[in-house]
């Protein structure tokens, strides 16, 4: 049985990691986030201030191949985490201020170019699920399987939400929701490699739908793909 490329993009929040992550754990493969890429990016522009209050996108252009990123795994949680130069950077990347600025890194053509390279670097060899905004349409535009996800802004906020809650954040649901829609709007925007569905990507939308019924229905997909 060969192995095959599964790429799932979508809007934030959308459940795509789950999935993602769940489905390469059914078919034994490896799973990339490629969000965390653009947060760790991010993480690393904020603590060089060179965004946030101070913006230097040019300095985080030229100190763009210092940027060693990996994903390491952690046998105990069964899953890999993001190390930014070297430190475990799993949970700051997920904080709001990470959130807040991401989408305007991901903008920045420079560093979409280097994450790309990164990412197609590691699915050579297939047997990979990798969750993000453009795998279909830029990183693996022949991959095998492509699920476009899509859910109401509402029905991701509040799943956002309750993340953010669980994990000791304080912050409101409307600034959730704020965020949520401003990076759709950003994500999808943009200039390069915007947000869009690949032409033969297979759409889910998961606003009312549990997470056994997705995952079913998308492993079956797979499986269907991965005989032929
Ligand atoms: O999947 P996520 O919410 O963790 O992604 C964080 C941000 O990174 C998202 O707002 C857009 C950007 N991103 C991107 O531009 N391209 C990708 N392949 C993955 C993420």
């Amino acid at each position: 049985m060969g192995k095959i490329t599964i790429a799932i993009d979508g809007y934030s929040s959308t459940g795509k990691s789950t999935i993602a992550k769940k489905l390469a754990n059914a078919l034994n493969y490896i799973y990339v986030d490629t969000g965390a890429m653009y947060r760790a990016v991010t993480l690393y522009a904020l603590n060089q201030n060179y965004i946030g209050e101070n913006e230097d996108i040019q300095s985080l252009i030229v100190d763009l191949p210092k940027i060693d990123l990996k994903f390491i795994p952690n046998q105990k949680l069964g899953m890999s985490e993001m190390y930014l130069n070297g430190e475990n950077v799993e949970r700051e990347i997920r904080a709001m201020q990470v959130s807040s600025f991401v989408s305007k890194v991901a903008t920045i053509p420079e560093v979409r170019h280097k994450l790309v390279e990164m990412q197609q670097q590691m699915g050579k060899d297939k047997g990979l699920v990798m969750d993000g905004r453009d795998i279909g349409t830029v990183v693996f535009p022949d991959a095998e399987l492509k699920i476009y996800m899509t859910a109401s802004p509402k029905a991701r906020a509040t799943r956002r939400y309750k993340e953010l809650l669980d994990r000791g954040e304080i912050v409101s649901y409307e600034e959730v929701l704020e965020n949520v829609q401003k990076r759709d709007f950003i994500d999808s925007t943009r200039e390069v490699s915007p947000l869009r569905k690949a032409e033969d990507a297979i759409e889910f939308d998961n606003s009312d739908m549990g997470l056994e019924e997705q995952f079913e229905r998308i492993y079956d997909l797979a499986q269907r793909v991965i005989v032929n």
